[in-house]
């Protein structure tokens, strides 16, 4: 008997077991299997933890200030295109590289289609990312408290995580350069802080890394100005960005990597045959159509952030100056799950991390002013409650 993953127990194919008609149990060449073989799964897998996304619930309405999803709806043109794609072309595969959306985005971000990936969200750019620079021991550094994605992404690759504490303003960490590391990541701005280092910092990161230093962009919209001039300048530079925040369209899953055309030509080698379906490129199309509504929304959220951080400031709480659609809000060494318990109870969600560096946090996307104004009134009452 051939021995699998160091137990006796053999794999059943399918082909395997007969059923005989009328029998009340299945006839076996070899016994039952009684429970799943997860050690065929790779050790990797198993001793990772998958990533914990925001709470998603179905059940009741709440406020949702926990996924830094945009409280105004996507432009009309974005829905008129969707309801006059509901056809029956749904039955045709969609375009594998999104032209159509390539040459819009190229059009409004002053670059070429060759430059652009298309990804079913930027998580799945990062997928990509990963899957096409990173293999066993290869190092892949980035400064934290960011974005957990990143984490998982390179556990799953047998990578070697390089992660370099944020100095406590959010500055960005000297070191990160010296890593030695295939890639770079720096979220930009970051998540959750929402700081945004100065571009002249970045642009001497980029001189300095050796590797491929891939710039997040999903918040950048919410920011005062783009990593996006330093793409021009440096061939190792990858620069990620979402329609999930600004375009409100995180339901639709759609991302864009903008880099040097010989390694976006190794991307899409890695990317899934059709990893951007048909709604979802007419519904990306549509939203660069009409950039001024994003903006619109973009600038509403700005000024409804600076209300939130004025106002959190006042109840006691540090929080960074944001550049991002979100505030991190903290009372040193008091943990916040308190808080984010007694808010849910209220119908509020915010994101609360039990992390070391984060528990004493919580993080808020900006609403509209009505919810932000709701989201007050309770956190005063749970503060006063608290003592
Ligand atoms: C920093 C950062 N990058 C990427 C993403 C993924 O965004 P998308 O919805 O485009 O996959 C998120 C989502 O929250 C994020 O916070």
């Amino acid at each position: 008997m051939q021995l699998y993953g160091g137990t006796e127990r053999p794999l059943l194919s399918c082909t395997q077991v007969r059923y005989e008609e009328g029998a009340t149990s299945a006839l076996l060449e070899e016994p039952a299997l009684t429970a799943p073989r997860l050690d065929l799964v790779r050790p990797t897998i198993r001793c990772m933890h998958g990533y914990v996304p925001g709470e998603q619930p179905q059940d009741k309405r709440y406020i949702k200030l926990n996924s830094n999803e945009n409280p105004y709806p996507p432009s009309p043109r974005v829905i008129a295109a969707l309801q006059h794609a509901i056809n029956e072309d749904l039955r045709l595969y969609p375009d594998p590289v999104a032209d159509r959306l390539r040459d819009k985005a190229a059009e409004v971000y002053g670059l070429s289609r060759e430059q652009i990936l298309v990804g079913n969200g930027s998580d799945d750019l990062l997928t990509i990312l990963m899957r096409t620079f990173i293999g066993r021991g290869d190092r892949v550094a980035y400064p934290v408290p960011t974005y957990s994605l990143y984490d998982t992404l390179v556990a799953m690759q047998e990578g070697e995580a390089i992660r370099i504490p944020f100095p406590a303003d959010f500055s960005l960490p000297p070191q990160l350069a010296a890593t030695e590391a295939k890639l770079v990541f720096l979220c930009h701005p970051n998540a959750p802080s929402g700081t945004l280092p100065p571009l002249s910092s970045v642009d001497i990161l980029a001189q300095r890394v050796r590797g491929i230093l891939v710039i997040d962009e999903a918040y950048i919209d919410f920011a005062d100005e783009t990593a996006l001039p330093l793409l021009h300048k440096y061939p190792h530079v990858i620069l990620l960005r979402s329609f999930s925040k600004s375009f409100s369209l995180a339901g639709m899953r759609t991302g864009l990597a903008f880099g040097h055309p010989a390694l976006i030509q190794e991307l899409l080698k890695v990317k899934d045959s059709y990893n951007v379906n048909r709604l979802s490129i007419i519904a990306a199309i549509a939203a660069l159509e009409d950039y001024a509504w994003m903006r619109r929304n973009a600038d509403k959220i700005r000024a409804t952030r600076s209300r939130l951080t004025q106002a959190l400031r006042e109840l006691g709480y540090v929080v960074y100056d944001s550049q991002a659609n979100f505030v991190l809000a903290r009372r040193a060494g008091v943990s916040q799950e308190p808080i984010y318990r007694g808010l849910k109870e209220r119908g509020i969600l915010v994101r609360y991390f039990s992390s070391p560096d984060l528990f004493d946090c919580v993080r808020i996307t900006v609403g509209t002013d009505e919810q932000i104004d709701q989201l007050l009134a309770s956190l005063k009452q749970l503060l006063a409650s608290s003592g």
